[in-house]
């Protein structure tokens, strides 16, 4: 079955904050206390919010009737698009879908103007994935967020 990548619609808001918690819970490795507190800042309303403002980039990855990927990215600020979430369920990894959100959100990016895309890694080995993509590691932080190491990294549009 192939993949068809999509924007998130008003009405894939909750299949989109399910698979978002299901997907986080499941292989980022952020602890509980991190998980609670995200599941509580990105309720329904704060996720359609987000979702419908034409700046920002909702993406779901989907096959057949299931979301096996999806991308949260925020509009622009001075030309720098953030990704802020990128996961794909474990089912489903290495088969491109990865590669496809991220290349898309950075097309819609671009198409807005945006001179660079930026987010943050919890993982070296996954920071890999993003430099297969064209970005580079640009910081370290040490016992950031949650305890835990972060990558940023980045790439010019
Ligand atoms: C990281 C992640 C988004 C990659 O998605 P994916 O769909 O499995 O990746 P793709 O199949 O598109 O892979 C593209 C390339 O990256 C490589 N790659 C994928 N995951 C990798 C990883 N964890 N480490 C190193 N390389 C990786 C693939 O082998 C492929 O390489 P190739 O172009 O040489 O063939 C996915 O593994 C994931 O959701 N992980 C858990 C959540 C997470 O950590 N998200 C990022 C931080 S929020």
């Amino acid at each position: 079955m192939s993949i068809d990548i999509r924007s998130i619609k008003p009405e894939d808001v909750e299949t989109f904050r399910e698979t978002l918690f299901l997907l986080s819970s499941d292989d980022v490795g952020f602890p509980e206390e991190a998980l609670q507190h995200y599941w509580k800042s990105w309720a329904t309303d704060a996720i359609t919010k987000a979702a419908l403002d034409p700046k920002s980039v909702f993406l779901g990855a989907w096959e057949g009737g299931a979301m096996v990927g999806l991308l949260m990215g925020m509009a622009p600020e001075g030309g720098v698009g953030t990704v802020v979430w990128l996961l794909v369920s474990r089912a489903n990894q290495r088969r491109g879908i990865g590669r496809r959100l991220f290349h898309e959100a950075c097309r819609r990016y671009r198409e807005m103007g945006s001179h660079k895309v930026k987010l943050t890694v919890p993982s070296r080995e996954r920071a890999t994935f993003y430099e297969k993509q064209g970005m580079q590691v640009e910081g370290f932080h040490m016992n950031h967020w949650w305890h835990m190491d972060m990558w940023s990294m980045g790439m010019q549009l």
